[in-house]
């Protein structure tokens, strides 16, 4: 029986699921070698309440079905270092200390790498030259930087004091934008570029995230609006050289009990030299 494209490009070159967890939506596409997209996105919706367990399992349902895949890279909503979940302000409050990577792994049984959300939405979307910041506004507000390509981890600005005592995120996330509406949060949004232009001088801003399509003000030459596809897309950067030690889990790290002994041994790094 003669083989389908799709069967075809199975012999050639590593495949990549990329995800991205997000606060409404969990998505989810398989890239080619070139991070170019293979068959449709697929979307679920992010189970309530958001839990570890319950985000993780709403992961294999939306990896069911699909082809098959040799990696996998994840975008989160949130802090990660070493493939650890620091931060998840839109998730359910158990995330932090979760090792997302070293879960996944065991989960799908593939080399895992993750990443903050924005970071992996950045490399969808940069130039790679300059100072290049990606806003992606969603349920939250996320922020990345890149410095010639290179990624500026884990930069948050969120959740910093923006106007009126209210951080960015709470006058541009998507309560924001329901209780406003689309006029008011386009002012606040030309605001938020306009003050964020003096702090950071980037060379360029882009604007993604599912409501970066709700963006009706007059963008200045330098900001542009990408596809939240950008977020899927971002994906494949996380495999090029120099993002094995940011995006995966220190292999040591044990699922179980991973919160305690990290504390443990963080107390002690930070304990006063003696001299
Ligand atoms: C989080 C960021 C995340 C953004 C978008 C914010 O609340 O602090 O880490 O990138 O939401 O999901």
């Amino acid at each position: 029986m003669a083989l389908t494209p799709q069967q075809t490009s199975r012999t050639q070159p590593t495949v990549t699921l990329a995800i991205d967890i997000g606060g409404s939506g969990i998505k989810g596409i398989l890239l080619d070698q070139t991070g170019q997209p293979i068959g449709e996105r697929k979307r679920i919706t992010t189970p309530q309440p958001s839990t570890p367990k319950a985000v993780l399992s709403a992961i294999t349902e939306l990896v069911k079905g699909m082809e098959k895949f040799d990696r996998v890279s994840v975008g989160f909503p949130g802090v990660i270092q070493l493939g650890r979940v620091k931060t998840a302000p839109n998730l359910d409050q158990s995330w932090p200390g979760i090792n997302l990577v070293g879960e996944l792994k065991r989960q799908l049984k593939k080399p895992v790498r993750a990443a903050n959300d924005a970071d992996v939405q950045g490399f969808g979307a940069i130039k790679g030259k300059g100072v290049e910041l990606v806003i992606t506004l969603g349920t939250g507000f996320g922020t990345a930087l890149f410095i010639n390509g290179a990624l500026v981890h884990n930069i948050e600005i969120a959740h910093h004091p923006f106007r009126k005592g209210s951080t960015y995120e709470q006058e541009l996330g998507a309560p924001a934008l329901k209780k406003i509406g689309k006029k008011k949060w386009n002012q606040r949004l030309a605001q938020a570029i306009e003050t964020l232009d003096r702090v950071i001088n980037y060379d360029r801003l882009y604007l993604g995230g599912g409501n970066g399509k709700k963006v009706t003000i007059e963008l200045p030459p330098n900001v542009t609006i990408v596809p939240n596809m950008a977020g899927l897309l971002g994906g494949i950067a996380l495999w090029k050289d120099g993002q094995e030690k940011t995006a995966s889990a220190a292999d040591r790290a044990k699922p179980a009990k991973a919160k305690l002994s990290r504390t443990a041994s963080q107390a002690k790094a930070k304990k006063p030299q003696a001299r």
